[in-house]
Parts: structure tokens; sequence; C-alpha cells
């Protein structure tokens, strides 16, 4: 067992009264969302919160994280001082895996190439208690809905798919390695209190449709925006009468229109799925408090009072959908589908046709789309592109092989790709005659931006089901419409494909020989973490120095950044992932992608030790070797983008001491605060204009930093004269305690060391 059965066990038997008091705090029926959200109050609930407005502490039930975000997110835990994670962790070999001949071929290629940092992940992991799933073990989001997943729990995910546990009626929401640090060292998880969307589904689903087409209609209403700050809970008899495994590709899915996450109550279908993966417990337990585990009665009965947004779909009228190209908002029903390519001019022809990942590679995607693919052979037909098969975990792998499924798509030639993200993530060699070609290949993965798959522009990207995209396989074509269309066969005759037909849950049980897991020791204080100091891709972190204790002056100004500055102008991603968990290597691209408002360039900065322009990385590092710390002044929205917490920490390690900025974006100004940065705004944004390229730059009132209270920066110009500007922060007392600490680990790690 891999799960924390006395985890489950405390948290129902908890929840009944921790339902009643969020009741009767908010004096009201509850929706499903409010009951698990209240139920995970860090403190107990003692009032109420307002949606899309009040941030709320929270304590999530576990982490988990994927082997691009684990490095940095596990380095700055191993800084912390505790002995055990806080809470059931778990890692995921997953996105580092490269799709090029086939499963077991590039799992060695993968293993090999980044071996130095699997051992890593294996043995960090194995010292502080977290659970270690090998390359070739399977995506995140299958593993832990396979595994840890269970209804009316709450984790965090270090991966915006996080919310696929949903399918299990979890609160389950993707974020940056600093916050999956902060739960795994057992602080509060901060999280503004989330609207919420109510989706009442009727009706049932038939034929063609299946799970993924509620979600790609639902991309359509409400566009990759729509679900922004919101929780999206789906409800009504429609909602009961898909699989568990099909509600988790609607709310993996629920990233794609910006949700939060997306969540199902508890049903007959989820408790099928916890017995057939090896949960009866769960089951049986969820069982005992079921009321809790679903929205209140009548809440259904009139969702538009309970819920932010209500929209209803009718499962008896819903078609397949085809999303894209480059988005996955662009939603087409299939019957529109002929029409749209001719209309857009969309590539015909399907060049290759991909099927699984995170997304749709469970047992019922899988043995519907083979009932797809066994017809070519029984009705004398051959694939007309190329077809991909990517299971989503190794017990999924190991079953549907069991079963004969594999062998059903061989024999059309499917190739069976490693149990990993692949073509999903960009990992995938794929073989182009002339790369800017236009080309159209459909997948029954989430994401379809430019790019994403294969790398190139040229491409254009469709999402479908697994079930479609087999049918177009055999077709060959976007404008095939398999409800409709017939082909002709080898032997000249017209022929058509009947509609699928799988099953929800293995008949004869979900079976794996080496399902890839490895459990930490029992006592890991003893284990050794393996980095080589020589190595380019790993780095062991360094304690951020805490504060001096007086006020910060004789500081130089490194750049004065103009316009937009995101997390990507801060930190560029590309080439720069492979140096995710090496802090010194990854800060050679600290802020070349902000333009410097005294020159209009990137990355040139004025040196005020030499008077000489040069790259911003090599600037400050020269002022770091003088023992000089430096100011980073911006403009509005500051940090904002992705949550990656390496935007606040190069600065950090290469000693800038503030960022002053007209405004921030949320997140990036907490993972300033969590690693001991300075993080303030003009008082006055004209203020801006004041700060000179020469500037010697003093912030005074440092020793009497209190909530509320401005600090002044004192801008010394070359030509003798000064300006002082009052500068506001949004420090809270114990964000003041990480500052002086130099960084929220230091502070842990105090405590855990008294
Ligand atoms: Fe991996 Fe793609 Fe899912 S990158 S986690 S398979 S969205």
């Amino acid at each position: 067992m891999v799960f924390d059965l006395d985890l489950i066990k405390k948290l129902y038997s908890e929840l009944p009264a921790k339902v009643a008091n969020a009741r009767k705090l908010l004096n009201r029926p509850l929706t499903m969302a409010e009951k698990i959200l209240y139920a995970h109050s860090f403190t107990p609930a003692a009032r109420t919160y307002e949606r899309g407005k009040d941030y709320v502490d929270f304590a999530p039930d576990r982490v988990a994280m994927q082997d691009a975000t684990a490095q940095m997110a596990l380095l700055q835990f191993d800084t912390c001082g505790r002995k055990q994670v806080a809470v059931p962790s778990t890692v995921h070999c997953d996105h580092l895996i490269q799709a090029k001949v086939g499963a077991k071929q590039d799992l060695d290629t993968a293993i090999d190439t980044n071996r130095e940092v699997y051992d890593f992940l294996a043995s960090i992991s194995n010292k502080y208690g977290i659970g270690f799933w090998k390359p070739g073990a399977g995506i995140i989001h299958q593993v832990v809905l396979e595994n840890y997943a269970f209804p009316g729990g709450m984790m965090i995910g270090t991966d915006s798919h996080t919310p696929n546990a949903g399918g299990l009626g979890m609160i389950a929401i993707g974020v940056g390695g600093a916050d999956a640090v902060d739960v795994m060292a057992g602080l509060p998880w901060e999280l503004k209190m989330p609207k919420l969307i109510g989706i009442k589904l009727t009706g049932k689903m038939s034929g063609w449709t299946s799970a993924k087409d509620v979600i790609l209609k639902v991309a359509g209403i409400l566009t990759v925006k729509g679900g922004t700050g919101a929780i999206v809970e789906y409800f009504g008899e429609g909602a009961d009468s898909i699989s568990c495994t099909g509600k988790a590709t609607i709310c993996n899915m629920g990233a794609e229109i910006g949700a939060t996450c997306s969540l199902f109550a508890y049903d007959e279908r989820m408790a099928g799925y916890l017995k057939a993966t090896g949960r009866e417990e769960v089951a049986a337990l969820a069982d005992g408090v079921r009321e809790h585990l679903r929205p209140d009665t009548e809440v259904e009965a009139t969702p538009a009072k309970y819920y932010d947004q209500v929209i209803e779909i009718n499962l008896d009228e819903l078609e397949p959908h085809v999303n894209g190209p480059f988005t996955p908002d662009l939603a087409t029903p299939i019957s529109k589908m002929a029409e749209a390519v001719a209309a857009n001019g969309w590539p015909d022809a399907v060049e290759v046709a991909l099927i699984g990942s995170c997304t749709n590679s469970s047992y019922e995607d899988i043995s519907r789309s083979a009932s797809i693919a066994a017809q070519a052979k029984t009705k004398g037909l051959k694939t007309s592109s190329e077809f991909t098969v990517t299971p989503g975990s190794e017990l999924v792998r190991y079953t549907i092989e069991k079963d004969g499924y594999l062998n059903t798509f061989d024999e059309i030639g499917g190739v069976v790709l490693a149990n990993a993200c692949g073509p999903c993530i960009g990992q995938w060699a794929r073989h182009m005659d002339d790369p800017s070609r236009k080309n159209t290949i459909v997948t029954s993965f989430n994401r379809n931006f430019a790019k994403r798959n294969d790398g190139l522009a040229s491409t254009h990207a469709f999402v479908a089901s697994p079930e479609i995209v087999t049918a177009y396989a055999i077709a060959g074509r976007l404008s095939f419409n398999p409800l409709k269309d017939k082909l002709i066969n080898e032997k000249g005759e017209e022929v058509m494909l009947d509609e699928p037909k799988g099953f929800e849950l293995p008949p004869r049980g979900f079976s794996v020989e080496d399902p890839g897991y490895q459990a930490p020791a029992e006592d890991g204080s003893g284990v050794q973490v393996v980095v080589s100091p020589e190595s380019s891709r790993l780095q062991l972190l360094e304690p951020f120095p805490a504060w001096e204790g007086t006020d910060i002056n004789n500081l130089r100004l490194l750049i004065k950044a103009k316009g937009k500055c995101t997390t990507d102008h801060i930190s560029m991603a590309g080439p720069w992932l492979k140096f995710r968990g090496h802090l010194d290597n990854i800060s050679n691209n600290m802020l070349i992608g902000a333009v410097n408002f005294f020159n209009g360039q990137t990355d040139s900065v004025k040196n005020q030790l030499t008077g000489e322009y040069g790259p911003v990385p090599a600037t400050q590092r020269q002022y770091k070797a003088a023992g000089i710390g430096a100011v980073v002044v911006g403009d509005e929205n500051y940090g904002e983008g992705s949550s990656r917490e390496h935007a606040a920490m190069e600065p950090r390690h290469l000693g800038v001491r503030a960022i002053v900025v007209k405004s921030f974006a949320r997140i990036h100004e907490t993972n300033l605060k969590k690693q001991g940065m300075l993080a303030l705004t003009f008082a006055n944004k004209e203020d801006y204009d004041k700060v000179l390229e020469d500037d010697v730059i003093d912030i005074v009132g440092v020793t009497e930093l209190a909530p509320g209270h401005q600090l002044t920066m004192v801008l010394k110009h070359q030509d003798g004269t000064q300006d002082k500007i009052k500068l506001n922060h949004t420090y809270n007392q114990q964000q003041i305690e990480w500052f002086k600490a130099g960084s929220a680990l230091n502070l842990i790690r105090k405590q855990f060391a008294s």
C-alpha cells in the first residue's frame, strides 16, 4: 500500500464536524468545494471568506512533484532543516523522457542522459520520506489518480494539470516549487478563496461522445481565461453517469480554461475505481461520510443561488468535438469539422495521430480506442497517419498489454511510447521532411499551443478524444466524420467505422509486475544526497544570509526595467530548463529579457564600477564580488506569469537586495518575500522617473520595518543632488521575520534546530 490510510481516516473522522461548522459560519447550504476548502483551513475555520477576495491559509493533505519542477523544490527543502516532509509527498519522473523510437529504447536513453538528476531525486526522496516513482512508472497525474487521490482531500502539485485528481473528488491545485516546499515544511499554504463555477450535466453520453467532449465543449464556452480564479464544480445526474477516469479527463483539462481546479462529487463510479485500484478501505470510509463529499441537495436544486456562474450541458445532445489549432478553446463539433477545415485552410491530411498522455490514457480510453483500431483489420482498412500510443502509467500499460490492446494497436502500425509525457511536452524527436511545411497532427492531449508538441510553428495541433484520434489515424483526414462518413477499404468497398465500445474498468482487473515505485527509507537520516560538485545541472543550495540588522546602504542600480517584465523576462525557460536544478548556472539568465529603461536594450546595463555596458548577470556578479548590493527597479505588474521561484532566487543569489516597482504580480511578490528579499513599491508611482542610471542608493528605515510602515529610498545622484522617495510594502509580521532570517526557509530551519 503506497497511500496513507491513517491520514484519510483522520480527515473523514473530522469531516462531519468541520462541514457543520462551515455551514454554521456561512449560514446556508454548501457546495462540495466549500466543504473541502473549509475543512482544510490551516487553523480551525472561525470566519467566512469572501470568494475572489480574501486570502486563506490552507493545510493540504499531500504534495506531488514532477521531475522538472521537483529539483529546485527539493533543493530548497534540503536547506530547511526538517528531517522528514510534514505531509505525504511524491516525486514522479515523467517529463525528461524524449519520444524518439519506442518505449524501451527511449526510456533507456533518458535514464542514461538524465542519470544524475534521477539519482539526485531518488536519493533526496529517500532521505526525506518522499515516495519516488522511477522513470517509466508513469505520468504524475495518472499515478496520483491510481494511488493517492481520494474524495474530499486537498493536494497541491508542481504541475499545472494537478487538477486531474478532481476526478476522484479531490481539490488538487497546480503550484510552483516554493509553495510545495512550504507545505512539505509544515507551513500554511495561502490561496485567494476561489470563485465557484457550477456546471450542471444532464442526460447521458452515448456513441462516439466521450468525457473529453465535455471539457472540449466547456473550453469553447468559457475560453482559455473563463475559469481564472475559480473552482469548476460539476454536478447533476449527468455527472454521476461519467466514469471516474472520464471525470479526471474533464478536471485535467480545466487547466486549459485557467481554472484553479475542477471537481466532481463522490459517487458510485469513484467507489468502483477506488476498489479496482486496490483501495477498498478508502471507498468504504468514503461511503461512511458520503453526504459530506457531495454538494448539499439545495445547491443542486437551485445552483444559481450558490455558484458565481452556472452552465448547463445536456450530454444526450453533446457531439464529439475537435479543438484547435493553436488554442484549446477553439471548439468545433465533429459535424462542422469538414466545413471548418475548408473555410480556414487547415491542412486536411492528418500526419500524426497521438493518443494517451495524462489526459486520456485510462483503461476506458484505451479499450474504446482499441475497438476502433481493431476495425481497421476486420474491415480491410489501413492507417493513413503515423499513430502513437502513450500509456499514462505502468499499471495501465501492463494491463492493456495483458488484455491484448497493445497488440491491436501494433497490428495497425501504432508505436507504443514510454509511460511518460513525451510529445505532450515537446519531448518528441519528430522527423519532418520540411519543418516549415504547414501540417496537421491530432492528439488526445490537453494543450495545443504553437510549437508545444514538436517545436514547429508550422504544425496545426488539434485535440480530441482518443476514439476520434484513432478514427483520424485510420481515415487520415481532418474533415472525416466517423459518425457519418464512409471509407473505402482494400477491396474497394465502402465501409463505416462502428461506434467505440470499451470497458470502464478492466474486466479481469488491473495487474502490474513492477509499478516503478521506490518507498522511502523509514529513517532517512543516514541517506547521502547524491550531487556531484562538478555537476552543471544540480547544485546544493547554500542558505541565504540573514539580514545584517542595519539599513541597507551603498547599493547600485542594476537595471531599471521598462514595461512588461514577466517571470520569463526575469528567468527564461527554453534552453535554460536544463539548469532548473542549478541555481548558479541558471542565474546566468537573470533578467536577460528585461528592457533597460536607459538604452532600450535587453541584457545591456551600465556597470557602475567600470562605466561600461555589459550583460545583466555578469554586471551583478561583479557587484557581488566587490561586496556591493544592488537594486532592481521595475514597472507595473512586475513578475507576472508563472510561479517559478527561480525569478526570485536568482537575484537573491547574485546579491540584489531590493526590488522596487510600481506594482507586483502577487505570486512573485510572495516568492521574493519568501527568499528574504525586500519587495517594495513606489508610494508615488511617478518617482520611478527619479531613478537615474548612476545612482547610489540607500534604503532607510529597515531597522524599524513593521507592517504598514513606509521605508525611504535615498537616491544619491552623480551630480551630488539627492531624492528621497517613500516606498510601501505589504509585509506582515510573519513575513518580516522571513526577511530578518534571510528567507522563510532559514526561519523554519531555526525552528527545527531549536
Ligand atoms: Fe505530462 Fe503533458 Fe500531462 S506534459 S503531465 S502528459 S499535460
